[in-house]
């Protein structure tokens, strides 16, 4: 057959994709030295996965349910695996929750795309903390909402900025839709939102009636004390939409998580879900492995990765020491660090590289070009050892930047 020219379809893009976004979790380069240790993604211990369990559930599942366990189900989610979320809600935070309540979700991101389609116009203010979990911002962007930053320190979100700022946008006219907060193990912060702040947020919240929404990944992950009161079980308004995801707990592959909120935001999402819910399949799996396992699994998950975050906290002390200063996470994935001195952070990366290890640049998590002098590790996937040699390798790509 004679070839044709072959028709260059970008102008035919919607307006949002004409712009060029970079590739979400682009795979980090790899220098010349040693094969590098991954501190970039927070991708779970493989270790942790727990495969023969699963694999008992779902042969219980097939076993038990026949064809049923492969048909067709409801938008909102496999009943058994609602009723998981809701029991563990209330046995662990003593929130009461229906069904009508929630909505499974094909991960966490997918939860905040439906948050956007229900609540975002295009041009709409959200606020969003500074550093932000950058897949947020990606869905933000690409959705063609407006993030508006507020500083993070290390108790969380700084209210009295976000007071300023939220009263300067309602005088222009900007309200903001939502305001989008990680509370607890921040990602990518590592800090956790104190319980004063907590209530401020929510009274500022219902002062001008701007949804919250809260993403929780991480609330199980916990090696010091609980974390206080997630923000929807402090609600009296009806303001918070949370999100959970399994990702973090059981196995990211499996792709579940969940929305919880009022009915009415729910039912919005819901209608804005075009994909007939997420895998029933793999919800009946997980609803039977969780009834089983889940609460030991999370109890052995702890210790992996308290071992862990002391390694690294061990390792930044020992190897980076006044280099940089760094936040001391109470659980989740997560260690932010600033660089005590300005390094150009193009030749901080090449020479991370070159010594064989990689990091998330801050840029990343900032909506508007800050966090060159940033970025954040996750201790979640290399084990302890390497935890500590990529540390040394930090330190050595640091000196090596800076001279
Ligand atoms: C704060 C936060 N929210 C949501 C997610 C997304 O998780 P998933 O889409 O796998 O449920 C992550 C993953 O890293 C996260 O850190």
């Amino acid at each position: 057959m004679q070839d044709v020219d072959r028709l260059d379809l970008s102008e035919l893009f919607a307006g949002r994709a004409q712009q060029e976004w970079g590739a979400p979790l682009a795979p980090p380069r790899q220098g010349s030295g040693p094969p590098p240790i991954p501190f970039t993604y927070g991708l779970p211990d493989p270790g942790s996965f727990p495969y023969q369990d699963i694999i008992q559930a779902t042969a219980t599942v097939v076993n038990r349910e026949g064809p049923q366990a492969f048909q067709y189900g409801t938008t909102r989610g496999f009943d058994g695996l609602l009723d998981v979320i809701i029991s563990r809600l209330a046995g662990h935070e003593g929130i009461e929750a229906t069904r009508q309540n929630l909505m499974i979700t094909n991960g966490g991101l997918h939860a905040l795309d439906t948050v956007c389609h229900a609540f975002v116009n295009p041009g709409d203010t959200v606020i969003v903390e500074a550093p932000c979990f950058h897949g947020a911002l990606d869905v933000f962007l690409r959705l063609e909402a407006k993030p508006v930053a507020v500083a993070l320190d290390d108790g969380g979100m700084r209210i009295e900025e976000l007071a300023d700022k939220v009263a300067s946008l309602v005088e222009e006219g900007r309200k903001p839709k939502f305001i989008y907060t990680v509370p607890n193990f921040h990602n990518p912060g590592g800090v956790t939102m104190t319980l004063d702040r907590r209530l401020a947020l929510l009274g500022l919240a219902a002062e001008h009636k701007i949804v919250i929404v809260e993403d929780d990944a991480y609330r199980e992950l916990c090696y010091e004390d609980d974390p206080p009161p997630s923000l929807y079980a402090l609600d009296r308004h009806g303001l918070v939409i949370r999100l959970g995801t399994f990702s973090k707990i059981l196995a990211p592959g499996m792709r579940l998580a969940w929305a919880l909120g009022p009915e009415k935001a729910i039912s919005k999402m819901l209608l804005f879900r075009f994909d007939t819910g997420t895998s029933q399949f793999g919800s009946r799996v997980a609803a039977e492995y969780c009834r089983e396992h889940i609460e030991d699994h999370i109890v052995d998950l702890v210790k992996v990765y308290r071992e862990k975050r002391d390694a690294m906290l061990h390792g930044l002390e020992e190897h980076v020491g006044s280099l940089a200063r760094w936040t001391r996470p109470q659980g989740g994935f997560y260690v932010w660090v600033d660089l005590s001195e300005k390094i150009d952070s193009d030749r901080l990366l090449e020479c991370a590289r070159e010594e064989g290890v990689n990091y998330l640049r801050g840029t990343a998590c900032f909506p508007d070009g800050r966090g060159r002098n940033s970025f954040r590790l996750s201790f979640s996937f290399p084990t302890a050892d390497e935890i500590v040699e990529g540390t040394r390798r930090l330190g050595q790509a640091m000196r090596a930047a800076k001279s």
